[in-house]
């Protein structure tokens, strides 16, 4: 039984540090298991003359304060109280040990592979050494390192080198510092025997940085993707939004053990190798993309998040909402803007969409948690970079570079909150009013619009009502209504847009740009002078983060698809109407899909004007999640069946022109990395799947797979194999994994795509992968490739047998007792605990109760799970 339950932070109860640390000289003498640190600080008090220093999984070896001994302390609860201070500012020496090697939490200082490396967002720090561990403390970090010269001949930590030298007993020495203050999460601490490879950039005014990126021996080749990625991000942030780098050096570390995609650290990035290292022989497309926006993302940290970072911990999404919004900003300007947008709403969709509508459904600025890891979600992140979004849809791009500009004015150098952002917003923008659009960051859950429309023929006038109601959520039983930009626009018969006039508002000032104003529970807008029923396309470009449902008809659908001068709303549309025929196909076995669709379906397959990649997405079918999202109990196994049987109906239909696509884009051509041959292989691999369901093709997808020169080709033949299985899967899988069985990176993929199949031989074939020399349970990657992707897939996690859950839950303890955040992700599978049939809910709530009440378990875990049971 759990004997003591976890305490639970509320941001009401925010209070300011009672002292400063102005400056911290670390040093450190790196051992596998016997790592000392010595910590002096300079120290300011602020309120009287107890110190709290935060301190986890630490051997404290002596206290002295201005240089003497000093024994007024008491260690409980993980904080460490120092009483009876000066009351003058003071210095502080603290020496302590601990066991990076035994710090599979991979939180704090910990080992990867043979490297030390250090992840201290948000509360890693003080698993190093005691600290005022939170993001308003801001200090001047220097950091001596002291380690073995053969094993560890690079020594990093965040700002410049500003002296090394060598030592005794084969021992060298490196000493940094970082010049910008900044709160401990952002520090970071390197050491290894590492490649690296090396670049300069020329700022804007004209200042020489330094980049480098480390890598493991031998995995050189593979760093130039997120070389060149970095130089366009420096790049494109000085061009968007005029900021410009600040350090004379730049590093970034690839390491394979770590808990998320990547980390900001001043100076001294470090990444998840997943995010660093692509070559076309190893990485598919998505990898590639990924890379650069996650380099990006880092980098743009830089300003919104390290020169102004968060007051608490509530505020994350003030610079991770503005940081993802930017990222986004960044791949929409360099690629295509129209398939972004599309991936980054489906991404939302299939991801923060069930999390705000499920039991961890939260706010984008959370009121309280237990564990803060548990609180970098979706939500914050992504649903955070919607309500960004919006500020740039209300104010228009010059109004809200405005505002950033402002902001940094402001805020540079500080520790600030959400609040703080609206208000640079406002004051750059005529005090612009934002009072009723800050509900976005108090309310969670997803607001849903229900729009009628009526077209009045003899007056020439089209209302539009649309009416906004967002469900419950957990501790938030009522809502108040949002105020959202929507944009809109009625297209003629010909498809194109009318000049919109409103009859009965004043508020016509956005007009043009097509903004509507949506702020009261129910809104009319009547438009006069229009000639014709015009066809409304609604929610364009996705500008409210929200669930539409409308009284447009099959054939509005099939308007806008072939018509909408919005591509967004081009694709919605399908997918719309896709999502109409599954749901009638789940009703009525026999149902018949709808020409219709059919035909529309085509066209779009038969466009030669779009392009190759915005075709792959239009025609590709909603996820099983979009399905699932307004079905109270949804049957997996039939949602999977119904989507695959219209799938087959489409690939049949239209197998001729679908034949002639794939030949025409097997043509050889040279491996590029840009939109265009990205959008190309894209719509293969999609042709691929289809034509894969098509009798007379079976033996497509292992033709393809044998003449892959490249990563995504092969991924996508391998993934259309085991998912169909087809003929030549065995033997692709054995060839693949001989051929990739020492590129961890790489067997991440053959793990992950075993592990989606939806057929019932996937659950012996994972326990059997388990045991696989590849697998390791300690490597958070690893963990989600094979035990992660099995719990995401829907229809064997929900198994009717119950072995499903059963083995996730037994999966959520073993690597609980490894590494909670790992463990924590992998409870996330029981989020549709409620919508789960009645006796696989009672096996979950078995199975969850037992996890909830044992004393082994984590904050992190108990804090899922006791939300999901609740
Ligand atoms: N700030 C990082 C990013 O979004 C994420 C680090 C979070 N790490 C964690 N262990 N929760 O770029
Ligand atoms: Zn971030």
């Amino acid at each position: 039984m759990k004997t003591e339950t976890p305490v639970v932070k509320y941001l009401a109860d925010y209070k300011a540090p009672t002292h400063k640390i102005e400056t911290v000289d670390l040093e450190f003498h790196l051992d596998d298991t016997q790592t000392q640190v010595f910590s002096k600080m300079k120290i300011t008090p602020v309120n009287g003359n107890t110190l709290e220093l935060n301190g986890e999984e630490l051997k404290l070896k002596s206290v002295k304060v201005n240089g003497e001994e000093f024994s007024n302390y008491k260690e409980e609860n993980e904080i460490l109280t120092l009483t009876g201070l000066p009351s003058e500012a003071f210095t502080l020496e603290i020496h302590n040990e601990i066991n990076p090697k035994a710090n599979t939490a991979l939180d704090g200082l910990y080992k990867s592979g043979g490297m030390f490396c250090s992840q201290n967002e948000p509360e890693g720090f003080r698993r190093i050494t005691y600290f005022i561990d939170r993001p308003d403390n801001l200090s001047v970090f220097t950091t001596k390192i002291i380690a073995d010269k053969k094993d560890y001949p690079f020594l990093l930590s965040n700002g410049n080198l500003i002296e090394s030298g060598d030592l005794e007993d084969g021992k060298h020495f490196a000493v940094w510092n970082d010049p910008f203050a900044k709160p401990a999460y952002l520090y970071a601490l390197v050491a290894g025997d590492l490649a690296v490879i090396e670049d300069t950039f020329k700022t804007k005014s004209g200042r020489d940085v330094k980049l480098q990126v480390f890598v493991d021996k031998g995995n050189e080749e593979k760093s130039h993707h997120a070389m060149e990625s970095l130089k366009k991000s420096m790049k494109w942030d000085e061009k968007r939004f005029r900021l410009e780098y600040d350090l004379d050096i730049y590093m970034i570390v690839a390491v394979d053990s770590f808990n998320m995609g990547a980390m900001e650290n001043k100076g001294l990035n470090i990444f998840n190798s997943a995010y660093v290292l692509a070559s076309k022989e190893t990485a598919e497309d998505r990898n590639f993309f990924g890379i650069e926006s996650v380099v990006g993302h880092e980098y743009f940290h830089n300003w919104t998040g390290n020169r102004v970072t968060c007051r608490d911990w509530f505020q994350l999404t003030l610079k991770e909402g503005l940081t993802v919004f930017r990222d986004q900003e960044f791949s929409a300007d360099l690629n295509s803007r129209s398939v972004c947008r599309i991936n980054d709403v489906r991404n939302l969709k299939a991801a923060q969409f069930p999390e705000d509508a499920g039991p961890q459904s939260h706010p984008i600025q959370p009121k309280s948690y237990i564990e803060m890891n548990n609180f970098y979600t979706m939500t914050i992140y992504e649903k955070g970079a919607e309500v960004i979004r919006m500020y740039h849809t209300l104010l228009g791009e010059e109004g809200f570079q405005r505002g950033m500009d402002k902001y940094f004015e402001l805020y540079d150098g500080q520790a600030v909150t959400t609040a703080d952002f609206t208000h640079a917003m406002s004051v750059a923008n005529d005090n612009y009013d934002f009072s009723q659009f800050r509900r976005w960051y108090d309310q969670a859950g997803t607001p849903v619009l229900d729009i009628t429309t009526k077209y009045d023929e003899a007056a020439k006038e089209f209302t539009l009502t649309v009416n906004q109601s967002t469900p419950a959520t957990p501790g938030q039983p009522t809502k108040e209504p949002f105020h959202m930009p929507f944009l809109l626009g009625l297209l003629d018969s010909a498809g194109n847009d009318m000049t919109l006039a409103l009859k009965n508002r004043d508020d016509q000032n956005d007009l043009d740009r097509g903004l509507l104003h949506i702020k009261a529970d129910t809104e009319t807008f009547v438009f006069a002078n229009v000639n014709e029923r015009p066809v409304a396309s609604l929610n364009r470009n996705f500008s409210a983060p929200v669930v539409l449902r409308s009284d447009l008809t099959d054939e509005d659908f099939v308007f806008l698809m072939a018509n909408d001068n919005d591509d967004f709303n081009r694709y919605e549309a399908g997918q719309a109407l896709a999502l109409k025929n599954i749901h009638a196909m789940l009703k009525d076995e026999n149902h018949q899909v709808d020409e219709l669709f059919i035909k529309a379906w085509g066209s779009i397959l038969n466009d030669n004007n779009i392009d190759e990649e915005f075709k792959a997405v239009c025609l590709s079918l909603p996820s099983m999640i979009d399905v699932a999202a307004t079905i109270d109990i949804p049957n997996y196994r039939a949602i999977h069946e119904a989507k695959d049987k219209l799938f087959k109906l489409l690939a049949n239909t239209y197998k001729l022109e679908l034949a002639s696509i794939y030949n025409d884009l097997s043509t050889e051509r040279p491996f590029k990395v840009d939109a265009k041959a990205m959008g190309e292989r894209k719509l293969r691999g999609f042709v691929l799947a289809c034509l894969s369901t098509v009798e007379e093709h079976k033996e497509l997808a292992r033709e393809c797979f044998k003449y892959a020169t490249n990563m995504t080709d092969m991924m996508n033949s391998l993934s259309v194999m085991v998912n169909e299985n087809l003929p030549g899967c065995q033997e692709s899988l054995k060839e693949f994994y001989d051929k990739f069985k020492d590129q961890t990176l790489v067997m991440q993929k053959w793990l992950s795509v075993q592990a989606s199949s939806c057929d019932d031989t996937t659950f012996d074939k994972v326990q059997e992968l388990m045991k696989d020399e590849v697998f390791d349970m300690n490597v958070p990657n690893l963990v989600s490739a094979l035990i992660g992707s099995f719990a995401r897939n829907k229809v064997q996690f929900n198994h009717e047998s119950g072995r499903g859950m059963k083995f996730i839950a037994e999966m959520i303890r073993k690597v609980d007792a490894i590494n909670p955040q790992s463990a924590s992700r992998l409870a996330g599978a029981f989020n549709d605990y409620r919508k789960m049939p009645a006796d696989l809910k009672e096996i979950a709530k078995a199975e969850l109760t037992a996890i909830v009440e044992s004393d082994k378990t984590s904050k992190n875990v108990y804090e899922k799970l006791s939300k999901t049971l609740n």
